[in-house]
């Protein structure tokens, strides 16, 4: 089943399959793996695919082109233009590489992957404006854009998505940048939905979480690895909700794949829920996430257990507190 996406004429399923963990985001993969998890994503009813130049230095594309070239007339293609390439020459040749790469004319959406400060916000939106208007590109839009960014692209173009991250352990988008969204009429892409793996019912305690992936602000400075920010995170609030979480997987016998996915699926403004597996056998089970619908009831619990972190974590949209968006 598929809607029409935002005020663009895609007709989308409101799953979107991510792309960027079979390029190894997250580790080694296999590529027989990737490969497969692409088929069962399309095989299960999505037709939405999310890329990017920089998963895999275009490796993400390619293999999305070998998976599911075929099928090409029956997808809708999302990809991004990395934050260096945003100047007008580079974003055209950019776009040039990953048609290449995804064996097609055309991209139906494309964006500008994080803001740059160093080019021109004009410059790059009349280089996605060129693309557009040559057929290289069916629609533009932007990722990671707050409200001060956003309303800089909204004065110059039709933006027609933001891609943001958003999800039970991270709703900072809340405070101000979905409202504009939705008063705007932009759809609103979710990535991380699944939290890396967090929200797919594998961890009881966050103290399991991969040390590659406890990097977002959530997670305390001084004890993680691999964290950049310099935030205490608030895992005191992120394991009190893990915890209502699994209460609520057994008192509502969904899984908390269904939770987080019909969560996301009821908020405002939202236009795709992306999700990224690793095989064939977790795409499979991406079937489920196509059809879930919870009752306000549950909706209504999930808020509540999600709220003291939201409030916790504040309003900056970047998940990783690298100081990158405004
Ligand atoms: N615009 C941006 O800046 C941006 C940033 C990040 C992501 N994204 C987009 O969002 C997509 C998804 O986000 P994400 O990659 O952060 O991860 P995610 O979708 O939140 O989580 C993916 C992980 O969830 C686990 N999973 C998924 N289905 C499962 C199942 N059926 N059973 C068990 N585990 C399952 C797998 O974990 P294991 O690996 O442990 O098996 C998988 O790697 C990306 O591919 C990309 O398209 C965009």
């Amino acid at each position: 089943m598929t809607q029409t996406f935002g005020q663009t004429d895609l007709k989308t399923s409101r799953i979107v399959y991510g792309c960027m963990g079979g390029a190894g985001a997250f580790g080694a993969q296999e590529e027989r793996d990737s490969i497969e998890a692409l088929q069962a994503a399309f095989d299960v009813g999505i037709n939405f695919f999310d890329t990017a130049e920089a998963y895999g230095a275009g490796y993400s594309e390619q293999l999305l082109h070998r998976a599911l070239g075929d099928k090409r007339s029956e997808m809708v293609i999302s990809s991004k233009v990395a934050e260096k390439n945003v100047a007008p020459d580079d974003l055209i040749a950019a776009c040039e590489r990953s048609l290449k790469n995804l064996g097609t004319d055309h991209i139906d959406l494309y964006m500008l992957h994080w803001p740059n400060r160093e080019v021109p916000l004009e410059d790059s939106i009349g280089a996605l404006k060129q693309l557009r208007d040559d057929g290289k590109i069916r629609y533009y839009g932007v990722s990671n854009y707050g409200t001060e960014d956003l309303d800089a692209a909204l004065a110059l173009g039709e933006i027609s998505v933001n891609q943001l991250p958003y999800h039970l352990f991270f709703r900072a988008i809340e405070f101000e940048v979905q409202p504009k969204c939705k008063t705007a009429g932009v759809p609103i892409m979710c990535y991380s939905s699944l939290m890396q793996g967090l929200l797919a019912g594998k961890y009881r305690s966050l103290q399991d979480f991969p040390v590659n992936r406890a990097r977002t602000r959530m997670f305390d400075h001084r004890k993680w690895a691999e964290v950049v920010h310099k935030e205490e995170g608030a895992e005191e609030a992120g394991q009190e909700l893990l915890d209502a979480l699994w209460a609520l997987t057994e008192e509502t016998g969904l899984s908390m794949e269904e939770l987080a996915i019909g969560w996301l699926k009821s908020r405002k403004a939202v236009g795709g829920v992306i999700v990224g597996t690793r095989n064939g056998e977790q795409s499979r089970g991406l079937k489920k996430l196509l059809d879930v619908e919870l009752d306000a009831s549950v909706l209504k619990a999930l808020d509540d257990a999600s709220e003291r972190l939201k409030q916790e974590l504040g309003k900056d949209i970047d998940m990783w507190g690298k100081g990158r968006t405004r």
